[in-house]
């Protein structure tokens, strides 16, 4: 059985389709299943924001062909780690938890990054473009060292 991640965000659209897209490029996928959803429902069954889809393409990634879903509980059974961009993510997804397993499957994807300092991923939506290849770039750096531990444990 792969081991199943999930990426989450706000609306589905903007950082968690990329941090999808960033990990399952880095990791082999016969093992490990990237997936992402949204806490909000606004973009259920939408395409990635144009925005995102550019910057991912500039760097070699494909992630037009996601389509936006929401988080649900049952998501707490079917991944072994679920990654939240922000605070408000995180508390959001820890309010729907049933029980201290489910819990423990979520981390700040950040503190990857930066441990225990709990900084957010911005959301790009309302901002600039610059804010997407920032964010990508974020991404893109934790996403690496979470490849390289997550290859090291399950191997
Ligand atoms: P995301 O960005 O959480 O990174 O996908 C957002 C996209 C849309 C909205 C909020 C955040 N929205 O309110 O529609």
């Amino acid at each position: 059985m792969p081991i199943k991640i999930l990426m989450v965000c706000l609306g589905n659209i903007c950082r968690s389709p990329l941090a999808e897209g960033i990990l399952q490029s880095k990791l082999p996928r016969d093992k490990f299943i990237v997936d992402s959803a949204g806490t909000g429902n606004w973009h259920v069954g939408r395409q990635p924001d144009s925005r995102s889809i550019a910057i991912a393409k500039l760097k070699g990634l494909d992630i037009s062909k996601q389509k936006g879903r929401q988080f649900t509980t049952k998501d707490f059974e079917t991944n072994d780690y679920i990654f939240v961009m922000d605070n408000s993510n995180y508390k959001d997804v820890i309010q729907l938890a049933p029980n201290q397993e489910a819990k423990s499957k979520v981390s700040l994807i950040l503190n990857d990054l930066f441990p225990n300092e709990n900084v957010d991923v911005p959301d790009p939506y309302y901002g600039m473009e610059d804010g997407f290849s920032n964010v990508y770039g974020m991404l893109d750096e934790v996403c690496e060292i979470i490849a390289e531990k997550l290859i090291a444990k399950h191997s």
